[in-house]
């Protein structure tokens, strides 16, 4: 196979049926190509590596430029791995393998000492990013809540939402005192409101705090809660929690303080997760663990 980016594919239709059956995920190419020029951790960059056997994609590698706070403080670029698929007739061959080394080879050639992941240890690709240097970092725990009784939602008749003010989000975010493993910017919040489809209605922003959720008919999926101190955590969890008939869950709760109140007011709390982050150093001196230290904080949108 040949091995060319996904700016140079003269056509990104194949995407569909290879990230479909990856990921189930309806690939389509105008929106992405929409993203792509939203999103600083891809408009810059090659996007991805595509395998082609004559003129059609059989494989994928994504690749974002990631800007990383260290302990130090200091912004340090790494490279990002997603979407990572190769169509289950070609499995097998050695093309995922080849894909993810020129990928490696890519972000070297760019200075990047690490590369990242996001995966789940119960996927077959677990072993495999292991046995390319991959190693787990994050551990991701989680908090839900089932009522007893099933609830009335507060009416939010009459009550107009609020426009929700991306610029504050992000003053929060980054006032925050974890600071993420990855540095943020309203682009990625407009992205991210473009491709999961927020509005409005789905964000509660405070002075010290905001909380995007999704709602359903049964109860509220908290994508991301982010508030300066335990006060503002509770405040925002009751708002949501008047939303929900049966259910509130969220999925990625890395700060502690957070999780002490989803613990206080009666949420189960899991430590353990099947998903995690993965690195691999990409230099042989590079080392993880003293670059970005052993508590790696990353809010709901972080993960990737
Ligand atoms: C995971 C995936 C990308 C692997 O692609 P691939 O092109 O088949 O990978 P390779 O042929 O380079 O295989 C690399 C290694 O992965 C492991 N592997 C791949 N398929 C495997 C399988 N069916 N069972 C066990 N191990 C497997 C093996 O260690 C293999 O090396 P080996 O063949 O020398 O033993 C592909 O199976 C896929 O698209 N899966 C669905 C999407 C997905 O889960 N992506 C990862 C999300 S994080």
């Amino acid at each position: 196979v040949k091995i060319v980016t996904y700016r140079d594919l003269r056509s990104k239709d194949d995407l569909l049926p290879l990230m479909d059956h990856g990921f189930r995920w309806s690939f389509n190419p105008r929106e992405f190509e929409e993203f792509v020029k939203l999103e600083s951790w891809l408009r810059n960059g090659i996007v991805g590596l595509c395998a082609l056997e004559g003129d059609h994609v059989v494989g994928f590698v994504g690749a974002y430029d990631l800007p990383t706070r260290t302990l130090g403080g200091s912004v340090e670029y790494a490279g990002g791995v997603y979407g990572v698929a190769t169509l289950p007739s070609h499995t097998r061959k050695g093309i995922s393998t080849a894909l993810m080394n020129s990928l490696h080879q890519h972000f070297r050639d760019k200075g990047y000492r690490f590369s990242i992941l996001g995966t789940s240890r119960i996927l077959i690709a677990h072993a495999f990013y292991e046995k390319l240097g991959y190693r787990d970092f994050l551990e991701i725990p989680s908090a839900y809540k089932v009522f007893e009784k099933r609830r009335k939602p507060r009416p939010m008749a009459g009550e107009k939402p609020s426009k929700t003010d991306l610029d504050k989000l992000l003053k929060i975010y980054n006032e925050h005192d974890k600071p993420s493993l990855t540095v943020r910017d309203v682009s990625l919040l407009k992205a991210f409101k473009k491709a999961e489809e927020f509005t409005d209605k789905d964000c509660r922003t405070t002075d010290e705090g905001y909380v995007l959720f999704k709602k359903d008919h049964k109860g509220v999926w908290i994508r991301e809660l982010v508030a300066l101190n335990a006060n503002e955590m509770n405040r925002l969890v009751s708002f949501v929690e008047e939303q929900a008939k049966d259910l509130v869950y969220d999925r990625a709760v890395l700060d502690s303080t957070l999780l002490e109140v989803y613990r206080s007011r009666g949420y189960m709390i899991h430590g353990k997760s099947h998903s995690v982050m993965m690195a691999k150093p990409l230099t042989p001196d590079a080392s993880f663990k003293q670059t970005y230290g052993d508590r790696i904080y990353m809010a709901g949108l972080d993960f990737f």
